[in-house]
């Protein structure tokens, strides 16, 4: 694997292994020093076209702890807003002997065309293309559902896929890069896969999508899941309108507090998960998203792991993760 584009492209085998690297990672966060020396001397940049709170912040704490020197690029302040193309960016990167580079950009495919190119040689990773691709989300979202799993199970999560484990993806798929590589990346760790949304809010040719749709939330509710991944209203890529208004929405598919009432009266061990940011009151009430079944803030924290496995998978080739695990010496 020289590129992580999207989670369409891995093979179970290599997907298992960026999870069981990413909990080796997760236990170097809770060290005194959270430091590994795997990528000193090696630069990575942060190219980042479309705004971020989560994957920027994530992606740089994960880098400095693998020692890695950083370098944060945003779009607005540098060049790309007096005209320059993706093209001379790469470039330009490339004369600065970048080892690796990290892109998030509002274009599907900007992050393919960067690592097929030729203009640069070093592993490109996406943080997210347009409506296509997040697949640094949907490993974090696995390694979220495997720790849900252990919990319940006692069984340890190293090794381990999601076989047997049914998670519904609620809201707007249509507009979702992060429901695309959560459906691939679940279907090929064995997972039941179903998309709960209004009609609007699916993609129109989804025939081969390893997936059930249901198109009513109540519906959903009743059946036995272990995860429900409800999906942000995505208003800054909607050109018409969807639904009729905010409030029929977070009616008629919103985690409401009445749904979450319903799930804690069946006994579900129902798991809560939203990819961020939030739009609280309507995609998913505040006592959802507070209740003790929301991992929200699991997943922020295992996304730092999961993108330092993923770094550290592709700058440093299939290694002994162990030649690492040693904390720097600090003095
Ligand atoms: N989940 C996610 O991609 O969040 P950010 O847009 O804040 O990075």
């Amino acid at each position: 694997m020289k590129h992580l584009l999207d989670t369409k492209d891995l093979s179970l085998e290599e997907a298992v292994s960026l999870l069981d690297t990413a909990d080796s990672m997760a236990e170097v966060g809770t060290r005194e020093v959270k430091k590994l020396p795997a990528l000193r001397g090696r630069t990575v940049v942060n190219l980042f076209f479309e705004d971020s709170t989560r994957t920027r912040i994530s992606f740089e704490t994960a880098e400095k702890r693998l020692s890695a020197d950083v370098i944060n690029f945003a779009a607005k302040g540098s060049s790309v807003s007096k005209g320059e193309s993706l093209k001379d960016t790469a470039q330009t990167l490339e004369a600065i002997n970048a080892d690796a580079i990290v892109i998030r950009h509002p274009a599907s495919g900007a992050p393919e065309r960067l690592a097929t190119s030729g203009w640069i040689t070093s592993p490109v990773i996406n943080a997210g293309d347009g409506m296509h691709a997040h697949p640094t989300q949907a490993l974090l979202d696995a390694m979220t559902l495997r720790q849900h799993r252990s919990r319940l199970t006692g069984e340890p999560t190293r090794g381990s896929t999601l076989e047997g484990m049914s998670v519904a993806i609620v809201g707007d798929v249509l507009h979702s890069r992060v429901a695309r590589s959560n459906v691939w990346l679940l279907a090929l760790l064995g997972a039941r896969v179903v998309l709960v949304s209004p009609p609007t809010l699916l993609p129109v040719r989804i025939d081969d999508w390893p997936v059930e749709v249901c198109y009513d939330m109540d519906e959903a509710l009743t059946r036995d899941l272990d995860a429900i991944m409800m999906l942000r209203i995505q208003r800054e890529r909607m050109h018409a309108s969807f639904f009729p208004s905010s409030e029929e929405y977070a009616r008629l598919w919103g985690l409401t507090p009445e749904r979450l009432t319903l799930l804690d009266a069946r006994g579900a061990e129902t798991a809560i998960l939203h990819p961020g940011p939030m739009n609280r009151g309507l995609e998913i009430s505040a006592a959802a998203a507070d209740s003790p079944r929301s991992l929200v803030l699991d997943q922020v924290t295992n996304g730092v792991s999961v993108r330092m496995s993923v770094l550290y998978s592709l700058m440093t080739g299939p290694q002994d993760t162990t030649e690492h695990t040693a904390p720097l010496r600090t003095s």
